[in-house]
């Protein structure tokens, strides 16, 4: 069928042109999907959407066990037996089970073919379950509405019941029980959510995140699909026999990086999926480096990994290497051998190239060593392994197929040749396995339940199940989801590398990198990272997030949790004219105003004061409402405001500072603006002089800087870097930096009011917490608000 009359067929099944487009793109799918049309009956003239949404559903879901089936199965929808997906999914379920033919009466009962569950059923069955989990829910509150709502729909009374009514109903008796959600609940201020997650009601709220693991993410949309240990299907059955008595049926999750670089914001979204989802199931997650490159690895970056998962606040229940089974995986790949799936082959990569198909998406053929004796293979393989080959020269490879239409099954190379000596084991292999051979048996050695993976790895899910069932061990999931991808920044290893070896950015923690380690000194808060993660969720489509949203969510986690200070990054002097020389009054200031619980300290006021440049105004004008001469404005906390009487300037017409009046009489109006401001007093040690105040702006112009004709270093915001070094910070600060723990410079965070977010960079030197030896340097994590040019 030609593919204009394919999207037709699919719309007249009710899917949005969109959609009926994108999957006759994808051709297995669309393949699928017409047959499964054609095996219910359909034709042409379409069927109503509801119909053809659960048809849709089985084609892209149903697996190789269950498709013999289909036409079974695509006649039990059209017929209305089966009318949910959750139905579906128990249809498959069970056909993937079922070699013979299928007796309707199991069927039927098996997927709750007829059975209808009542309102009042509902009801009933929710308030019993929200009545045993009743403590619990009163103290951990909104928390626990996903891991709620996940146990509602494994009660036995529910199983087919609608989901819609059922996840409504529990929302209505949480809110009878608990009231709404309030500021308890609540922890980032004035957050959208993400438009991807459609939920009703209570869920379009928002959801506390420090909660790392209670999140929803674990319990709604994808992820809740994923199925529990045990329930997926071995190659025999007693693997997963000996499977579930060696981990008690725990779900196993691993972190994978490869350490040839640091971690960047994309991983943090690995790390919250695969750390979180154990944890939410009472799990484990292994952190598990795949060094299997010895070419690319370098010491420091094991460390800033580990380093940078413990500081998102997760913690390996074991850290291992693929090394670790370097001699396991080695006799596998000699089983593989004698299993006649796997062949040494002569080819140079060029050849390889060329049998596969060329540049031009040719013929494929295959090669004729492919079909060498299995003793020819073995000895030639230990040849290998004996250093008698020079890199490049041989490889292993996998007996897979070269007709498949996945690429990632033309005979995948499994071992390569390489003289460079690895760091844990030095120079005892000169055969390294290759990451498609490795990283589905080490998933199998350390029992991995799911492998949770980024979209660029569902093509290889074929081979990581073919490895596993060739050489019949244990076969974990694989499940891919939508890598985090934020636009306007580098997140290349490879790239970024040209910017520090290039000197446009001082390192790789450098703040404006999008390293976990430059977000780290930024003063991006790890709790913002995650929730950021976390909100976004888990689909199975690309998107790319644009940065102002992600500081949009730093900002308004910073907002609620940072302490506020006066800081003057311009610094223009006032002199008080009627204020005598010793006056200092000390005044009292809320480090929040509104938010007794962050605590109140002096700030001491005088005759002498600074205030930003920006502040101030030769030119005035009707609508400008801050200082200028004859112009009288607010000073925050201090009980009245100051008229600015004249401009006092050096030889060469510099302002030296401006002369002023407080308007202590009577009769003065309330000024329309108020600003910050820190004052001269020596018993305060006040001001404190700031060494530095590093304002980073974008480090590229444009969106997309990887598109730019001429390269991605051709836009470089030449203006990405800002330091001000004569910035004044009001005493609060003393008191804010000593809460500083050793190391940790980068959790002293607050608000300079009317500026921006702030932290304090590692460059600080602080001999004691009040010391006027002290040199710190402050680092704007983000503005007070959206830059308004973008
Ligand atoms: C499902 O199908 C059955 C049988 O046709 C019908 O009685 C029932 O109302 C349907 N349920 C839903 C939720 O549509
Ligand atoms: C994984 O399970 C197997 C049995 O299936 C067991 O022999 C092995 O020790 C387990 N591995 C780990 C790392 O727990
Ligand atoms: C998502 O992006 C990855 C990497 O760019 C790509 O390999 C994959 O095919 C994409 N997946 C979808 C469903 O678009
Ligand atoms: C965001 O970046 C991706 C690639 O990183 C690019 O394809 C896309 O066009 C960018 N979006 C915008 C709005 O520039
Ligand atoms: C600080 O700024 C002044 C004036 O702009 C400049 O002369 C001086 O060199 C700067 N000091 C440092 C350490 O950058």
């Amino acid at each position: 069928m030609a593919d204009n009359e394919l999207i037709a067929l699919f719309q007249a099944i009710g899917l949005k042109e969109q959609r009926a487009k994108e999957t006759v793109k994808n051709k297995k799918l669309a393949l699928n999907l017409q047959n499964t049309i054609s095996e219910a009956g359909i034709t042409q003239s379409g069927c109503d959407k509801s119909v053809g949404d659960l048809l849709y559903t089985l084609a892209s879901t149903v697996n190789k066990d269950a498709s013999t089936h289909l036409g079974y199965l695509a006649r039990a929808i059209s017929d209305n037996r089966l009318n949910s997906s959750e139905q579906v999914a128990a249809a498959i379920k069970f056909a993937e089970t079922t070699n013979e033919g299928i007796n309707d009466e199991e069927f039927n009962r098996a997927c709750g073919v007829g059975v209808v569950v009542t309102p009042d059923q509902i009801t009933a069955a929710i308030a019993k379950h929200l009545e045993a989990n009743k403590n619990a829910l009163i103290s951990e509150r909104y928390k626990l509405l996903g891991p709620l709502l996940a146990q509602a729909r494994q009660i036995p009374e529910l199983r087919w019941a609608n989901g819609v009514a059922v996840k409504n109903e529990l929302e209505k008796q949480v809110i009878a029980i608990i009231g709404p959600k309030d500021e308890r609940d609540v922890i980032v201020k004035g957050k959208k959510k993400d438009k991807e997650s459609k939920s009703t009601s209570i869920s379009n709220q928002k959801i506390p995140t420090e909660s790392k693991t209670n999140s929803n993410m674990f319990f709604e949309g994808e992820l809740s699909k994923l199925h529990k240990p045990g329930g997926n299907k071995q190659i025999k059955p007693e693997l997963m026999e000996r499977h579930l008595k060696e981990t008690g049926g725990k779900v196993l999750t691993r972190f994978p990086p490869e350490p040839n670089g640091f971690l960047h914001i994309g991983h943090a979204k690995a790390i919250n999926v695969n750390f979180g989802y154990a944890k939410a199931h009472n799990g484990f997650c292994y952190l598990r480096y795949d060094d299997t490159n010895p070419e690319a690895e370098e010491e420091r970056y094991f460390d800033s990994i580990l380093e940078a998962v413990e500081w998102l606040g997760f913690k390996p229940w074991k850290v291992t290497y693929s090394s670790d089974y370097f001699d396991k995986l080695h006799e596998l790949a000699i089983e593989l051998i004698k299993r006649d799936k796997a062949y040494v082959c002569s080819c140079t990569p060029e050849e390889m190239h060329t049998m596969r198909g060329g540049d031009s998406g040719g013929e494929r053929k295959e090669c004729v060593h492919r079909n060498r004796p299995v003793e020819e293979s073995l000895i030639e393989f230990q040849k290998m392994k004996e250093g008698r080959y020079k890199e490049s020269e041989v490889t292993l490879r996998m007996k897979m197929d070269m007709q498949s239409g996945n690429p990632q099954f033309w005979d995948l190379v499994a071992y390569r040749v390489l003289y460079t000596p690895h760091h844990r084991t030095g120079d005892k292999w000169c055969i390294y396995p290759t990451y498609d051979y490795t990283h589905c048996l080490c998933d199998s050695f350390e029992n991995i339940t799911h492998s949770l993976c980024t979209l660029e790895f569902r093509m290889s899910r074929e081979s990581y199940y073919w490895l596993c069932d060739a050489l019949e061990v244990y076969k974990p999931v694989q499940f891919e989801y939508n890598r985090l991808q934020i636009n306007n920044t580098i997140m290349s290893k490879r790239k970024i590398l040209k910017l520090v070896t290039e000197d446009y950015v001082k390192g790789w923690d450098d703040p404006r990198l999008y390293t976990l380690p430059a977000l780290r000194r930024r003063g991006v808060p790890p709790e913002a990272i995650n929730g950021f993660v976390q909100d976004l969720g888990v689909t199975t489509s690309n998107s790319t997030i644009q940065v102002p949203r992600f500081e949009k969510y730093v900002r308004d986690y910073l907002d609620a949790h940072v302490p506020r200070l006066m800081i003057i990054i311009d610094p223009i002097k006032i002199i008080i004219e009627n204020l005598p020389d010793d006056y200092v009054e000390e005044l009292t200031v809320p480090f929040k105003p509104k938010d007794s619980s962050m605590g109140e300290h002096t700030v001491p006021f005088s005759r002498i004061v600074y205030i930003d440049k920006s502040d101030f105004r030769e030119q005035d004008s009707p609508d400008y409402f801050r200082l200028a001469v004859g112009k009288t404005v607010g000073l925050l906390y201090v009980p009245h405001c100051i008229t600015c009487i004249d401009v006092v300037k050096d030889a060469e017409g510099n302002i030296q500072h401006l002369v002023c009046r407080y308007e202590n009489g009577p009769g003065v109006k309330k000024p329309k603006t108020y600003i910050q401001w820190v004052a001269e007093s020596s018993r305060h040690n006040s001001p404190v002089r700031l060494h530095e105040a590093r304002i980073y702006n974008n480090l590229f112009n444009s969106e997309n800087p990887a598109a730019h004709p001429n390269g991605f270093l051709a836009d470089i915001n030449s203006n990405s870097l800002e330091v001000a070094n004569g910035s004044l910070a009001e005493v609060g600060l003393h008191e804010v930096v000593s809460r500083k723990t050793k190391n940790d410079y980068e959790s002293v965070r607050f608000q300079a009011i009317r500026v921006g977010y702030f932290c304090l960079d590692k460059d600080s030197v602080i001999e004691e917490p009040h010391s006027k030896a002290n040199q710190l340097v402050l680092n704007r994590i983000v503005s007070l608000k959206e830059d308004s040019k973008k």
